[in-house]
């Protein structure tokens, strides 16, 4: 038998704790260590011994696989299915050909942030707009193989637009905690149609989270928030592909917005196991970027080197990031310290600016994404990125997932009574204009 296209047994699969190392056979309800608590992370102990996989035949499959007609190897996540071997039977996997994102080069964004060449791998161009469906068609079909007929998550929008898909498709029920008018609408949106039952709670995020984790436990419903470890193995994927369409030339840094951390620790695990494995024989400095009103990581590493977590009470506009209590800071903290990469934080006006040029690149993402660009700039100051580095950004969202932000940054709304020339610079309001042509090519000589 080929051993590269050997997809393992799910009993392979170990769901251990990241700090006390328990191997738990049936993880609880909350994906929380029986025995101290902390998260759980999956591994393959088959994967310990030399020549477990064999890294050229497996390219050589993975590159095949994309002619392919069948739908498992059309998503960009089980195409890799040999590194993510957490169901009985591939068979199972519930796809809307998530991954396949492409990877962008934003010259006018690498010049701003003086580097001689960035790129970006777009998460926001997956099925629902973000890059939780990578992570969502993973655990959602591990629920659906271990018969459960609802799922449920806390967000701030994007991982419960995703979860509702994924959940609408395998024909199961989804359960919804948002945090009250903290939400983009086109967030929100995606939920009602899909078909959610969507509860807005009075609170934030981390009061979301603290209340879905009670509901599973006191109910037969499966959570899908990143805690569950099955999503981290889906996102790591997206490292995966990024090496395949770079032609495993590992990039010296890649950046990554932080909110809950479940990414960064999904990423981080991707890389690092394509190099213990023997794909590439280096990994690329993670870097994470938070919002300065949203900064737990950054506090967490600068005031305790990354021992205890410093919860803060968030504020942001960029919402999909406005968490102050994340659920997965020590596998980010982890991450942080294999790869060698750095942790910043940025100001709404830093951030609103990088969205700008990011959308006057031709590409555009959603505001947390713009993190990536606003704090590469800082990186690049502070020469922890050199300017002839190679540099890919994560961009997570889709530009319209959040059309409020992006009008109101235009119109001047978003920071009144400020003005910066950056933004003034940047700002293309929309231009009311009598319905004749004079009065167009008036606009058109004064632009
Ligand atoms: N960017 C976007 C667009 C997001 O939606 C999120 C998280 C992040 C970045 C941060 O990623 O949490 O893995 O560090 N959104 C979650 C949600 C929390 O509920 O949609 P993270």
């Amino acid at each position: 038998m080929n051993r590269s296209s050997t997809v393992q047994p799910a009993q392979a699969v170990q769901a251990r704790c990241i700090v006390c190392r328990e191997v738990e056979e049936s993880p609880a309800a909350d994906f929380r260590c029986t025995r101290c608590g902390e998260l759980l992370e999956i591994s393959y102990p088959s994967w310990a011994g030399e020549n477990a996989v064999d890294p050229q035949s497996l390219k050589l499959t993975w590159k095949a696989r994309r002619t392919s007609l069948a739908a498992i190897d059309r998503s960009g996540v089980w195409r890799y299915r040999e590194l993510l071997p957490i169901l009985s039977d591939p068979g199972n996997a519930v796809t809307i050909q998530e991954g396949n994102t492409p990877i962008y080069d934003l010259p006018r964004c690498a010049r701003s942030a003086g580097v001689e060449r960035l790129l970006a791998k777009h998460q926001g161009m997956n099925p629902t707009g973000s890059f939780k469906d990578t992570g969502m068609t993973a655990a959602l079909s591990v629920a659906k193989e271990k018969a459960f007929e609802w799922v449920a998550c806390a967000s701030t929008g994007n991982t419960s637009a995703s979860m509702s898909a994924y959940a609408a498709r395998a024909g199961m029920r989804s359960l919804v905690l948002i945090p009250q008018g903290k939400i983009a609408w086109g967030k929100l949106s995606q939920a009602l149609d899909y078909g959610a039952v969507t509860c807005q709670l009075n609170g934030d995020f981390d009061a979301c989270m603290r209340v879905i984790a009670e509901v599973v436990r006191r109910s037969p419903v499966y959570l899908l928030n990143s805690v569950n470890p099955y999503r981290v193995e889906g996102q790591k994927t997206a490292a995966i592909e990024m090496l395949d369409q770079l032609g495993w030339d590992v990039p010296d840094h890649v950046i990554v917005p932080g909110g809950n951390l479940g990414n960064v620790s999904a990423l981080g695990k991707g890389f690092l196991e394509l190099r213990d494995l023997g794909f590439v024989s280096a990994v690329p400095k993670i870097s994470v970027i938070q919002a300065q009103g949203a900064n737990s990581l950054v506090r967490t590493m600068r005031e305790t080197g990354g021992a205890r977590l410093v919860p803060v009470h968030a504020e942001t506009m960029a919402t999909a990031i406005r968490i102050g209590n994340p659920a997965s800071w020590r596998k980010a903290v982890a991450v942080l310290k294999a790869t060698g990469g750095a942790c910043e934080d940025v100001s709404e006006e830093e951030l609103a600016i990088a969205k700008a040029e990011i959308g006057a690149d031709g590409v555009g993402c959603e505001p947390a994404s713009a993190a990536t660009l606003a704090g590469l700039k800082k990186l690049v100051r502070s020469r922890f990125v050199k300017r002839n580095d190679s540099v890919v950004l994560i961009l997570t969202g889709h530009v319209l997932k959040d059309p409020e932000y992006t009008l109101k940054f235009h119109r001047g709304d978003l920071f009144e009574g400020i003005s910066d020339p950056e933004i003034a610079k940047l700002r293309r309001p929309p231009i009311i204009v009598e319905a004749n042509a004079d009065a167009v090519l008036r606009v058109l000589e004064s632009a």
